[in-house]
Parts: structure tokens; sequence; C-alpha cells
């Protein structure tokens, strides 16, 4: 698969709420090039501070445009969130395994995102909406600041539910809590983006069903490309590191401790 170095424009960055930032760069050759659920490593600043470039998963890729959801947890990411429109970011890109396109036969696809796990599928969406499944995204937010408007996925014909740790917007309790709202079918396939105790709820949670799925995995990252194996991560078929082996990987090889 071909990677793209570039420097491309910020053209946008929106503040979603008190945590969520969405930065939008005209990068047309990335747009055209990427699949849901790769990743752009980002040189978030000219200098050595930090040295290397951060992971993020391409949210949306429409008309020209890359879009990331993130949030900013430390330096570099803080770093991004204070670009301001006309900056121009080193960017490469796109990395990783995409997720699997489903096949026909799949009659109900569910998206599990948790916090900011859920940026892969708004990109997915866009690319599903000719597929016939019905779409659910599960999505769960710590609390109520980390709750946003789904009204685009909505738009793509995915139906929403949302639970909160305490439950000020929807059901109370992690995002396993909203596997009961679903019927689910033998040809349901689960895609799930968030922190390890949930990828890890969501995988006992299909392998007791005997459903299929797939996860995007996180590991601090370096080099991106899978040259330093700093991102490597245990799995059924031995260690694999997570970007370039991954992100994705079926939900049945992951190993959790
Ligand atoms: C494939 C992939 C896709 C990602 N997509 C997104 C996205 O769409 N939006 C988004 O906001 N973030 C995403 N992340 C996480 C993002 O890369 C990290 O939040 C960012 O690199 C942190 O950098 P920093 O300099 O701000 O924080 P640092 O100062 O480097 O770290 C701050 C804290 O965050 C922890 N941390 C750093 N990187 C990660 C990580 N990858 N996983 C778990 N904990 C981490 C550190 O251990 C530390 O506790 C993704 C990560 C990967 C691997
Ligand atoms: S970050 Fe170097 S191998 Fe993954």
């Amino acid at each position: 698969m071909k990677k793209i170095q570039g420097k491309y424009k910020v053209v946008e960055l929106v503040r979603v709420n008190d945590i969520y930032y969405r930065l939008v760069l005209d990068a047309p050759a990335l747009a055209k090039a990427v699949k849901p659920g790769q990743f752009v490593h980002i040189r978030v600043s000219d200098h050595f501070e930090p040295l290397f470039r951060r992971p993020f998963s391409v949210y949306r890729a429409l008309a020209g445009k890359v879009e990331i959801f993130f949030e900013p947890v430390g330096k570099g990411s803080k770093m991004l969130a204070s670009c301001k429109k006309g900056d121009v970011l080193d960017v490469l890109g796109p990395l990783g395994k995409p997720f699997a396109s489903p096949s026909r036969s799949v009659k109900q696809i569910v998206f599990v995102g948790g916090g900011i796990g859920v940026a892969p599928f708004m990109i997915f969406s866009d690319t599903l909406l000719k597929h016939k499944a019905e779409k659910v995204l599960l999505y769960g937010g710590r609390s109520k600041a980390h709750t946003f408007s789904l009204a685009e996925f909505k738009k793509n014909g995915v139906k929403t539910f949302i639970s909160t740790d305490d439950g000020a917007v929807g059901v109370k309790g992690r995002v396993s809590e909203l596997f009961s709202k679903i019927d689910l079918a033998p040809t349901t396939f689960i895609y799930a983006c968030g922190p390890k105790p949930m990828m890890a709820a969501v995988a006992a949670f299909a392998c007791d069903k005997g459903l299929s799925g797939e996860a995007s995995m996180e590991e601090v990252m370096a080099c991106g490309l899978g040259a330093c194996l700093g991102c490597s991560i245990p799995t059924t078929k031995g260690y694999r590191t997570v970007c370039h082996d991954g992100p994705v990987f079926d939900l049945k090889e992951l190993v959790f401790a």
C-alpha cells in the first residue's frame, strides 16, 4: 500500500465540545488513498520536542479533505489543538491495515466506540452508505462532557445508542451495557475501537454470542512503519505490531492479559 508523506494546510480546527477537537487538512491525495481504520502519523512540531509523530485515525475523507477527531491528552496532542488555520502539518499516511469490508451476507453492522475510539467509524459509515445491512453505533463516553452530537452518523443511516459512566446521558454504565439494546443476528459483524478493557469486553461478548468482528487497537507509537517493534502486542499468532500488522485485528486474535 502506498504511503504518502506530505505537508498539508490546516483548513479548519473546531472545538467540538469541552474535550474533543476536529482538525481538517487540505490533502487530496491522502483523502483519495485512505481506507476506514487507517491512521495518519502527524509531526506536531518543527522542533525536536516531541521527537516522534503522533498517530490519529482518519475520521473523514471527503472532497479532498482529511479530518481527524481528537482529544488533547498530552504534549503532542495539545500542540495539535493549538494549530491555526493556514498552518502546515507534516503528515505520513495512510498507515496500517484497514477494517475489512463487510460481505453482502452481513445483515447487521455494529460499531462499538469508546470515547475517542468512535473516530474511525465516521469514515467507515461514509463508505457503507450503499451496504444494505442495518448499521448501529454503540457509543460510550466517560461523562456528559465526552458526549457530542451523533447527527452525522444518523445522517448516514446509523442507529445510535449512548452510555455514560454516571448515566448523565443515555444508559448508565459502560458501553457494554448497550449490547442488550440491540437484536443481534448470526449475520451481525462487530467493529470495535476504544480502551483495552472495552475491547476485552467486546471480544468476550462476541465469543460468547459466536459473532465475528474486528477491533482497532491503540499503542504508543514511534516509527509507525513496523520497524522499531515498539508498538507490539500479544496475539494468538505471536507478537504483532499495531502500526503495521494492525491497528485492525480479528477479535479472535487478540490476547488480553
Ligand atoms: C492507531 C491509532 C489511532 C489513534 N487515533 C486517535 C484519534 O483518532 N484521536 C485521538 O484523540 N487519539 C488517537 N490516538 C491516540 C493518540 O495517538 C494519542 O493520544 C497521542 O499520541 C498522545 O500524544 P501526546 O503527545 O498528546 O501525549 P503523551 O504526552 O505522549 O502521552 C499522554 C498520555 O497518553 C498516553 N498515550 C499516548 N499515546 C497513547 C496511545 N496510543 N494509546 C493509549 N495511551 C496513549 C501516554 O501513556 C500518557 O499517559 C490513536 C492512537 C493510535 C495508535
Ligand atoms: S511504532 Fe515502530 S513498529 Fe510500530
